[in-house]
């Protein structure tokens, strides 16, 4: 049978994604100088011992990155910093908020597919996947989001310019870096603007609570509070979308389940989770080691840059059944698709409640999603990320 991957040949430079396990599962790279963790246990173990490897890599990155645009970025702090600065965010992510925004989100996803129901065509990126993560992130955080084609641009031209942290060592990457960091400024500066507005005029959102939060007694900066903001915007919107193509994806390349999910529809949460499993938006993540370390057996000295192929981990046979199956019935499914440890993805339970509502739409909706080879799906070329810009479906 072919497989999603095969189907549309991507990412052809993973081998991970075609069936080939690396053996050993870490293993270090003499050019990049650099350790490729590719099984699961391995990444579970790393995931869990913030001590030994810790989420302050830029010390190591072969460019260096703008200290100014670290700063708040919880993602590369460790505790004690990492506990204060996300227990400000934790509020507003609690299960009982985020099921309040049920109706908001299922409003939202209904408008956005009026405007697409009974066209035989359809972009779900342009027309759903891409529009409503970002309308929910941005009345989340309180920016206008009929904004929302700024965001996009803005959003493009980081990842465009950016080929990925895998691709640091060559003379393309440090440039990249430096090009990202240049296209992110008119959204910093725009992010800037509502801080500034918040901290005149406070309102009741995550904006506000940026400009206000004191941490140790003591306000976050201007640069503190755009950076979180930021991280916000970007992160909360482009992985779900990305979800959300990757699951219709999976869906199309596996008629069989595609029907079965349509027909049984406790079965959606199941298809997102395998969906993340098999195709993780982000695919790998960065740790460097603080103390001389043991991983599977290997000694990793202090001081390395590791590189943890969560999609790898995913697909790793030593922890799935039949691991290159898409099965949205599987259970236990411990896949890395937010994360793991201190720093497993906040925003999880909205995104999964995205993907659960637009799912349910689009099947509710359209009898038929198709792709076709004419008209392909384009993903975005950064190694880093599995995900489509662009899916246009066939709905008759
Ligand atoms: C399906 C969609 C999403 C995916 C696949 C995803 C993936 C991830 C992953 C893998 C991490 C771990 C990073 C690390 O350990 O270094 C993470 C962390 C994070 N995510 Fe998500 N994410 C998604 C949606 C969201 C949303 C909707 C938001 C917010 C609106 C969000 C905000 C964050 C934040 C703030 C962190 C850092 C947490 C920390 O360091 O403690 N994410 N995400």
């Amino acid at each position: 049978m072919t497989t999603v991957v095969d189907r549309w040949n991507i990412h052809p430079e993973h081998r991970w994604l075609r069936g080939e396990r690396a053996d050993p599962a870490i293993q270090f790279d003499e050019t990049q100088n650099l350790w490729n963790v590719y099984g699961h246990a391995a990444c579970r173990e790393m995931l869990s011992d913030y001590r030994t490897f810790s989420s302050g890599t830029a010390r190591l990155l072969p460019v260096s990155v703008d200290a100014s645009l670290m700063e708040g970025d919880l993602s590369q702090m460790d505790p004690p910093d990492h506990r204060k600065y996300r227990k400000l965010l934790t509020p507003a992510f609690a299960p009982s908020r985020i099921a309040a925004m049920e109706p908001r989100i299922a409003a939202i996803t209904d408008e956005l597919l009026d405007a697409v129901t009974g066209k035989p065509d359809i972009d779900l990126v342009a027309d759903l996947a891409y529009p409503l993560p970002v309308i929910v992130v941005a009345e989340l955080l309180g920016v206008p989001a009929s904004d929302r084609a700024l965001f996009k641009g803005w959003a493009d031209n980081v990842i465009e310019s950016f080929s990925g942290f895998t691709s640091l060592d060559t003379e393309q990457g440090p440039e990249d870096i430096r090009e990202g960091t240049r296209q992110l400024q008119p959204l910093l500066e725009y992010l800037g603007g509502h801080i500034a507005e918040r901290r005149r005029r406070p309102r009741e959102d995550l904006l506000t609570v940026l400009a206000t939060a004191e941490i140790d007694g003591e306000r976050l900066t201007d640069n503190e509070a755009v950076n979180i903001a930021n991280i916000m915007l970007i992160t909360g919107h482009i992985t779900t979308s990305m979800v959300l193509g990757n699951t219709v994806l999976c869906l199309d390349a596996y008629p069989e389940q595609g029907r079965r999910v349509r027909a049984e529809r406790s079965l959606v949460p199941g298809a997102i989770e395998d969906a993340l499993r098999l195709l993780p938006p982000a695919t790998v993540l960065t740790r460097a080691t603080e103390t001389e370390a043991e991983v599977c057996g290997l000694r990793v000295p202090k001081d390395q840059l590791m590189f943890l192929w969560l999609g790898a981990g995913n697909r790793d046979p030593l922890e799935f059944q039949d691991p290159d199956r898409f099965d949205p019935t599987r259970d236990p499914n411990p896949h890395f698709g937010f994360g793991g440890g201190i720093h497993f993805c906040i925003g999880a339970g909205l995104a999964r409640l995205e993907g659960r509502i637009a799912l349910n739409a689009l099947l509710d909706r359209f009898p038929v999603l198709r792709t076709d080879p004419d008209t392909p799906p384009s993903f975005f070329d950064t190694p880093d990320m599995i995900g489509v810009n662009k899916l246009p479906l066939h709905t008759v």
